[in-house]
């Protein structure tokens, strides 16, 4: 077994750089204007790797999971496991964890709003110990984030909870038990809770409305590599039935969609021409098509995504409506919007996931975006020939990211500040971008 160092202290491979950077306030500069050129590594999916860390926790073998992007809500995820007994260390994109130790099931509110999706690790403390204590999660800033889904499934699956002064006490006497599950709206977040809980629950649960999202198929994957009977992952019905134990397991988690697509407005937004490794061009779906409908060229082949985005006559497309995969992913809105305010025509944005997702439209403006907001959930936007620098806020994570791609397409310098939102969910962000030839600082 390797030598374990609990992640708690200060990590040597600079992880922990990452919030104590953002503590001290640091920026990004940005001179916008360049086209972005060039070839970058993706990193792997935020939005996977957090259940996959969630997921150790039912197992008592060595786990070894590859591609595992520096974040802080990775390294949050990871700080949660071994508050919990578990060991982990990291040795570059790799996390070694062995969880045979895990015997705490309460999660403090320091630990449980460090890392907004924290919620995940409920159904697998559950599906390890039979108990768990946790703070609510409570809202961020795009929403208010309700768990009512988790919650009902959990019960249905002979958990009871009750909640006391913000904390729920969750208790399941005779262990979690298979149930027929159907979820009013595919939760992401709520499917991924009720497989955790059911991998080693007594009988079968069956999840009806699941979630389809390519992270969910990821978790079974990962889960099904050790030992976990699942089936119809990717589906809006999936199968669980319990076993009583896992066994180890080496996983390489996905490439991150919503980096990729991050990237690739950032090329089109400066007119610019990138490839990116380690991509998957079928989990971009819709993602893609719109690039296309705009008049960029893509190319894909193996584990590689391209696009060119130099042609003189891109233009915006009509609407862009987000909702549950397959439609357009809620979290790339952000990202296409600030793509799209440089773009001839008027695009509208419908975003139907989320009840506060336009927070960058007031910050885009300062670089002359022309946004009319409609309701909160409807965005009109009319494409501007030029914009120019300004002094800009990361209101959070997606919303940060859209930031940078409208400086890096404006005239002049602009600065980026509240990092901690960007830093959640983009490994060396400044560095990529810097590599593809955007004039990009962090200090
Ligand atoms: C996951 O959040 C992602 N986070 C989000 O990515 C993503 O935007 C979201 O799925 C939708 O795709 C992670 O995977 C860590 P949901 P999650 O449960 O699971 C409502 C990013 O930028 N809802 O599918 O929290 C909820 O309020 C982040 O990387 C209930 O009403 O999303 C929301 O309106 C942001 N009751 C909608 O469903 C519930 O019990 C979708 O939420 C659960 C959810």
């Amino acid at each position: 077994m390797r030598n374990f160092v609990a992640t708690g202290e200060k990590p040597t491979d600079g992880s922990e750089v990452i919030c104590n950077d953002c503590e001290n306030g640091q920026k990004l500069y940005i001179s916008g204007g360049n086209k972005l050129n060039g070839e970058i590594e993706l990193q792997g999916a935020k939005n996977s790797v957090l259940p996959i860390i969630a997921a150790t926790v039912l197992m008592k073998s060595q786990v070894v999971l590859k591609g595992c992007p520096k974040l802080s809500d990775s390294f949050g995820a990871c700080r949660i496991l071994t508050h919990l007994g578990a060991k982990c260390a990291r040795e570059g994109d790799t996390i070694i964890i062995d969880a045979s130790g895990i015997s705490v099931d309460e999660i403090p509110a320091s630990l449980m709003k460090k890392m907004r999706s924290s919620i995940i690790f409920l159904g697998a403390v559950l599906g390890r110990l039979g108990t768990c204590r946790v703070s609510m999660p409570g809202g961020c800033e795009i929403g208010e984030r309700p768990i009512d889904m988790h919650v009902h499934a959990l019960e249905a699956m002979g958990v009871d909870i009750k909640t006391q002064n913000g904390i729920m006490v969750c208790d399941a006497p005779s262990g979690v038990t298979g149930a027929q599950v159907t979820l009013y709206f595919p939760s992401v977040g709520a499917t991924e809770n009720i497989i955790l809980a059911a991998v080693l629950a007594d009988g079968t649960t069956e999840i009806k409305g699941a979630a389809k999202e390519p992270e969910i198929v990821d978790l079974a994957n990962f889960l099904i590599a050790a030992g976990a009977k699942i089936s119809g992952a990717g589906s809006d019905k999936i199968v669980i039935h319990g076993v009583q134990t896992l066994h180890e397991v080496e996983y390489r988690v996905m490439p991150d969609r919503i980096a990729a697509a991050t990237y690739l407005a950032a090329a089109a937004a400066t007119r610019g021409s990138i490839v990116l490794r380690n991509a998957s061009f079928g989990d971009l779906g819709l993602i893609c098509d719109v690039f296309k409908q705009t008049g960029c060229k893509l190319y894909a082949y193996d584990n590689i995504v391209a696009i060119n985005a130099e042609s003189k006559n891109l233009a915006a497309p009509d609407e862009i409506r987000t909702g549950p995969f397959p439609a357009f992913p809620t979290d790339a809105q952000p990202i296409m919007l600030a793509y799209s305010v440089t773009l001839p025509g008027t695009t509208v944005f419908y975003e139907t996931v989320f009840e506060n997702r336009f927070m960058h439209v007031p910050e885009l403006r300062k670089l002359g975006a022309d946004v009319k907001l409609f309701d909160n959930k409807t965005a009109v936007v009319t494409g501007k020939k030029r914009m120019s620098g300004a002094a800009l806020d990361s209101p959070d994570l997606r919303g940060g990211a859209a930031l940078v791609i409208g400086a890096l397409a404006a005239d002049g310098n602009s600065t980026v500040s509240n990092l901690q939102h960007i830093d959640r969910g983009y490994e060396n962000f400044a560095e990529n971008l810097r590599k593809l030839g955007g004039n990009v600082y962090r200090k």
